[in-house]
């Protein structure tokens, strides 16, 4: 297929972009690199600027003949987006929605959006499936509920058909450790952790009382490549005409302090850390029930382990001790 992937130069863009090409595809990337790196593009053809510039990609999706977008650009810090909604709407909305717009008019009819888990705010049953209410607790996650309402809508009225992937934590980096995690600021446990371990900083632990097992907060961390595998196997369901939300996660959950400890084994390092006050709308515990990807996606995450994601992402941050600038 000939694909355009926005944000293909960002974390999760960029894994998905090689792979996409590995599997025989042609991957277009449109990035603005404002959060994106250069150095992250890997020989893909690039369109530099706007994914919402509508005319554009209008233009684009028609000259690449373009068979389907995957749509991962967007603004995606939780903290940020509750001091700056307005930026949260007209990137993750409204430039979204002129995307969409784009794909009709050139008559591209098959997207698949990276959502989050997000869209469901505060749990109220664990493991978290598709259907779990959605209350999302901040713009960064209303912004992703309101984009996939559009789809579901748009499916309705103009024939498109859309997957998107609620991921949980995404984290880890590709096994030969040229693609990573390099964001600025990093807001992310596990990179942060492994910072920590390389300049012998500490780590300090948001929230020590949550009614966890150790009082810290729990979350469900998937393999970066493994997110990558689900938007692989998410075309295939385009192909055959169909619509559906899928969560991406491991169905297992660590806690702040176990990612420590098991940090401190992968880099043979000692890890300091320090209690902190809980981080605003931060839950508790996010773990997914991946069963519906399981079944009807035939998604199988091939490196569950935490040790595992730790690997590589300690081999991307030795390999990048100052990121893609090294
Ligand atoms: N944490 C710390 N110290 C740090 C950084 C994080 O204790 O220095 C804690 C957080 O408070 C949280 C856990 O580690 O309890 C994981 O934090 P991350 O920032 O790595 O990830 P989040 O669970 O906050 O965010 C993830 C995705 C978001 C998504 C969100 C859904 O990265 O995109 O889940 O709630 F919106």
């Amino acid at each position: 297929m000939r694909l355009l992937v926005t944000g293909g130069a960002g974390y999760v863009g960029s894994v998905v972009s090689r792979l996409l090409r590995e599997a025989g595809h042609d991957a277009v990337i449109v990035d603005d690199f404002s959060s994106g790196h250069r150095a992250a593009v890997d020989g893909a053809e690039l369109i530099e600027g706007d994914f919402g510039d509508r005319e554009r990609m209008a233009a684009a999706l028609a000259h690449h003949r373009i068979d389907a977008v995957v749509h991962f650009a967007a603004r995606c810090l939780v903290g940020e987006s509750m001091r700056d909604a307005a930026h949260y709407y007209g990137n993750n909305l409204v430039r979204s929605l002129a995307l969409l717009d784009a794909m009709c008019a050139s008559g591209v009819k098959q997207i698949v959006f990276s959502s989050s888990a997000a869209v469901y705010g505060d749990p109220v049953e664990l493991p978290m499936t598709e259907d779990h209410p959605k209350r999302p607790t901040n713009p960064y996650g209303e912004t992703k509920l309101a984009f996939e309402r559009a789809l579901r809508w748009y499916g309705k009225a103009h024939g498109l058909a859309s997957v998107a992937l609620r991921y949980f934590n995404a984290a880890g980096a590709t096994g030969d450790g040229r693609l990573g995690e390099d964001h600025s600021p990093e807001t992310h446990l596990i990179p942060i952790v492994l910072r920590a371990a390389l300049d012998s900083s500490a780590v300090s632990i948001f929230g020590t009382d949550y009614e966890t097992p150790d009082g810290t907060a729990v979350r469900d961390y998937v393999h970066v490549e493994d997110l990558a595998d689900a938007h692989l196997k998410s075309l295939a369901l385009l192909r055959q005409g169909e619509s559906a939300s899928f969560n991406l996660g491991n169905g297992a959950g660590f806690s702040v302090l176990e990612v420590i400890e098991a940090a401190r084994t992968v880099c043979g390092r000692p890890i300091a850390s320090v209690p902190a006050p809980r981080r605003p709308g931060d839950p508790p515990t996010l773990v997914a029930s991946s069963a519906r990807a399981r079944r009807e996606l035939g998604w199988e995450p091939r490196r569950p382990g935490l040790e595992a994601i730790l690997e590589t992402a300690w081999r991307f941050l030795r390999d990048h001790p100052r990121g893609y600038a090294s």
